[in-house]
């Protein structure tokens, strides 16, 4: 029992698409491991702080609240990898470092997290991209990435 060509055709293109989606999702997988993450919630979340786990290593724990970021500014050294940890004490905010693809929400009793390397100097601007009251457009913080020489506040 032979198949129609057409058919065969249909089979062939179905399988190579099929394996192009495949193939897509396993090298995004491997070439982005800094998706973000949602993890359960905990109290502690809530107070704002960074911590230094080894001299390029830090954890940002982010706290969004009308209409203000804490902490506001950030001071890492270039070649830093920071585990951000979003949640907001308040309404939903939103939480974009644009140079750094991090487009996160920021929600009450929710905690977002995604880990992003800072290898290149300068100031990183974190903004408030989700409509939250009048203060909204004032939300702004900053990531201040320098050669650990030049930075005095680590
Ligand atoms: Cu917070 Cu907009």
């Amino acid at each position: 029992m032979g198949l129609d060509k057409f058919e065969r055709r249909v089979i062939l293109s179905t399988a190579l698409v099929l394996s192009l989606f495949i193939f897509a999702m396993l090298y995004g997988r491997s070439k982005y491991n800094d998706l973000p993450e949602c993890l359960p919630y905990d109290k502690t979340y809530e107070e704002a702080r960074v911590v230094k786990l080894d001299s390029l290593t830090y954890q940002v724990y982010a706290v969004a609240s009308m209409w203000q970021f804490q902490p506001a500014q950030i001071y890492l050294p270039v070649g830093s990898e920071v585990d951000f940890f979003i949640t907001s004490s308040d309404v939903v905010h939103g939480f974009n470092i644009t140079e750094k693809n991090v487009n996160l929400m920021a929600v009450y009793g929710n905690i977002n997290k995604q880990t992003v390397l800072f290898d290149k100097p300068g100031v990183y601007k974190i903004t408030c991209h989700e409509y939250c009251g009048v203060g909204h457009q004032n939300m702004q913080a900053e990531v201040i990435v320098n050669y650990p020489t030049f930075s005095s506040k680590l």
